[in-house]
């Protein structure tokens, strides 16, 4: 069997997590029984990440758009999260994982939110892995947030319109302090991006598999790793450039 290269691990990885509704519609389960199990695939991925040595993990939990689903989904959605967060603290404590929020605070429920806050507070020092739970997160709103935050900083005399460049924008990201995402894994054989870290996505390498996310667990996780590594990432270049030292233009 394959094996995976240490020296070649992508350094940021992100899921959409998708297929919790069919994975529960195929055992006769309501679409909640999905999202638990599906829960568990979270800690399953986590955990293979810290053991392998993946430095950063985005996870799409709840879009911008998951509100519009029904009311009792998204109040379970809601409680399922805030125990995931209860019951996990004290291993991501132990384990040294730092978790941080990428998306909008507003809307959250504010006893959710308070715990998630100072679960981020806690782990806010740690270093072994980023878990970035996306929630109520949509990559449209995100760039137009990093848009406002450099009007801003125009406003404010702090700069010039002149001074945007694409660094200067990735600052106002989420992903501001995030390597470059080297692959986007999505579950249940969608082929879309769903507005998910659209700014981010410009050189990812894309994944998808049929499996539903409940059933994506560590050997799954492996086989995503393995086609990665499989792949060659041009960035534009020709595989010549790459294989050799050839400088552009010439
Ligand atoms: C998509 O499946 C999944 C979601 C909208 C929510 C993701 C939530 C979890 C994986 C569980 C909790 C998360 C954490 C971090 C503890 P779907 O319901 O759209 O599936 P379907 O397309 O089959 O209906």
């Amino acid at each position: 069997m394959d094996r995976l290269d240490p020296n070649r691990l992508p350094r940021h990885v992100a899921i959409i997590m998708d297929g919790n509704g069919r994975w529960a519609q195929k055992r006769l389960l309501n679409r909640v029984a999905g999202h638990e199990e599906g829960a568990e695939s979270v800690r399953a991925v986590i955990e293979t990440a810290r053991r392998i040595g993946i430095p950063h993990l985005t996870l799409y939990a709840f879009s911008k758009e998951n509100w519009q689903r029904p009311k009792h989904e998204v109040q379970a959605l809601w409680q399922l999260l805030r125990r995931f967060i209860r019951s996990e603290r004290p291993k991501l404590l132990e384990n040294r994982i730092r978790v941080r929020h990428f998306g909008d605070p507003e809307g959250i429920p504010e006893d959710v939110y308070a715990e998630f806050a100072s679960l981020i507070r806690e782990t806010a020092g740690f270093d072994k892995l980023t878990v970035n739970l996306a929630l109520n997160y949509g990559g449209r709103q995100e760039i137009l947030r990093a848009a406002a935050l450099f009007a801003e900083d125009v406003r404010a005399g702090r700069c010039n319109p002149s001074d945007l460049t694409q660094e200067a924008f990735e600052k106002h990201l989420f992903t501001a302090d995030t390597p470059e995402l080297d692959l986007l894994i999505r579950t249940s054989g969608e082929c879309r991006v769903s507005n998910f870290l659209l700014w981010q996505l410009a050189y990812a390498e894309i994944y998808i598999t049929e499996t539903l996310w409940p059933d994506f667990r560590e050997p799954q996780f492996i086989e995503a790793l393995l086609d990665y590594q499989r792949r060659e990432r041009r960035f534009g270049k020709t595989s010549e450039q790459l294989r050799s030292s050839i400088p552009p233009n010439s």
